[in-house]
């Protein structure tokens, strides 16, 4: 029903002039005000080998000394190492976060080196919804964790990709803009690149790994070619540095060797122009927005899901599917009652069971003193009739005695007696 609501008010949505001017074509002015105001978040996630050059390539595509330590070479598992910084270039503020890989492929078992960057990018969206949900937030105080980019560091090796950059690229796809590039493209020849590049951009497609594309938009030709340009790149080979050279008249960043020197700039010697202008100058919004309109809406709806929301195409309303938050609110709380009654019945049940189970045993108990008791009070009375019993004989032989004695004593007496008459 809503849908044709829907459908029913799309058609009287007229066309109308102004007859003068009003203001609200200002907003696009307004949004640029608000930018400058409040800044931006942008979050980049560098996943590559230990030493591939992440932290040189940040330094180089931000033009800066970002100053990040390198990592352990020896540590057990991956692990992700943020940090955050403000940069400003003119009025525009930007929250700069770099998460890099620490141990990345470091690991004999490389089969679930994918695991702990999946947890982090999905606890990024957790948050997010969390707070999105939070009855006092405010939409624009929400601390932006997101990552809106990953770029993925493939080794120069020349040959092709390795199982850890399938594993953990398939896992991500779905999740993250994923930008691969190949790493110190200053240790491969011109010939092998073109080579190694098509092979890897073979592979990626043989197994359907979704990449970011460089968004082409009819409107906006001159985007649209170097979008097409840096596309048809892909995955682009960079090389970072920190050092400045000189060719000829030209002092660039670079890397300067026995044989000669190589500078970034040059697009001769790499695709590293063509990724900072495509990345920062080009798309950067693209890259948040993305972010925000397809990979962090499916985590919200998948999570929405679980909780009981239905979306309007998906709510089927004659089967009786929850759709406002007071339907869903009283679908969970006669969902939890009745938990809570069958828990209660449970508790009680296993009480009963308990009472009567002490009962036993206490009964049990009980008969084992009782038959202790009538043990001892029988044993006492047998006693009690031997005592009874001596006692009797003690008493017979006193008797016996005594009248021994008095019959000797009389006779002591009569023999005295007949003595002193005769
Ligand atoms: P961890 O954070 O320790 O994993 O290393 P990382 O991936 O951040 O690498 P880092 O940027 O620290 O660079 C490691 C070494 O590689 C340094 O000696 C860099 O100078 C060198 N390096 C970085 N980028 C390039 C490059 O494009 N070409 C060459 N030849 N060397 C590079
Ligand atoms: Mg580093």
């Amino acid at each position: 029903p809503n849908t044709k609501q829907n459908a029913s008010s799309l058609k009287e949505i007229k066309n109308v002039k102004l007859k003068g001017y009003v203001g609200f074509e200002r907003i696009a002015d307004q949004y640029v005000s608000k930018m400058v105001r409040d800044g931006i978040s942008f979050n980049i996630l560098c996943i590559g080998e230990t030493g591939i050059g992440k932290s040189t390539l940040i330094d180089t595509l931000f033009n800066t000394n970002l100053n990040t330590t390198s990592m352990d070479h020896c540590s057990d598992k991956v692990s992700l190492v943020s940090n955050t910084f403000e940069l400003k270039e003119k009025n525009i503020n930007l929250k700069l976060t770099v998460i890099e890989t620490s141990g990345y492929g470091d690991q004999i078992n490389k089969a679930n080196s994918h695991e702990e960057i999946l947890k982090y990018i999905n606890e990024q969206y957790e948050n997010y919804v969390q707070e999105e949900l939070g009855l006092k937030r405010q939409i624009k105080q929400i601390n932006d964790k997101r990552v809106h980019l990953c770029l993925y560091f493939i080794c120069p090796t020349g040959h092709s990709l390795k199982a850890i950059d399938l594993n953990t690229m398939k896992a991500l796809d779905s999740k993250v803009n994923i930008v691969p590039i190949i790493a110190k493209a200053d240790t491969i020849c011109k010939n092998e690149l073109i080579d190694f590049k098509k092979r890897i951009m073979d592979e990626i497609f043989k197994n359907e790994v979704n990449i970011y594309q460089f968004p082409i938009n009819e409107n906006e030709p001159s985007v649209n070619n170097q979008n097409l340009i840096t596309n048809s790149l892909y995955p682009l080979a960079v090389i970072g540095s920190s050092q400045m050279v000189k060719v000829g008249n030209k002092v660039s960043k670079g890397r300067q060797y026995e044989w000669g020197t190589v500078s970034i700039e040059n697009e001769m010697h790499c695709d590293f122009v063509k990724l900072r202008e495509s990345l920062l100058s080009t798309n950067l919004f693209d890259l948040i927005e993305l972010t925000h309109i397809k990979h962090y809406q499916m985590y919200r709806a998948n999570r929405l899901r679980e909780i009981g929301f239905f979306d309007d195409l998906e709510a089927d309303t004659d089967q009786g599917d929850f759709r406002t938050i007071k339907d869903v609110y009283i679908a969970k709380k006669s969902e939890l009652d009745e938990v809570i009654q069958r828990n209660e019945i449970q508790i009680k049940e296993e009480f009963v069971k308990k009472v009567k189970a002490k009962e036993q045993e206490i009964k049990e108990i009980e008969k084992e003193l009782n038959g202790k008791f009538n043990q001892w009070k029988s044993e006492q009375n047998e006693w009690r009739d031997r005592i009874e019993f001596k006692r009797r004989e003690l008493d017979d032989q006193i008797r016996e005695f005594n009248e021994r004695k008095f019959s000797l004593d009389k006779l002591k007496l009569s023999t005295l007696s007949s003595n002193k008459y005769s």
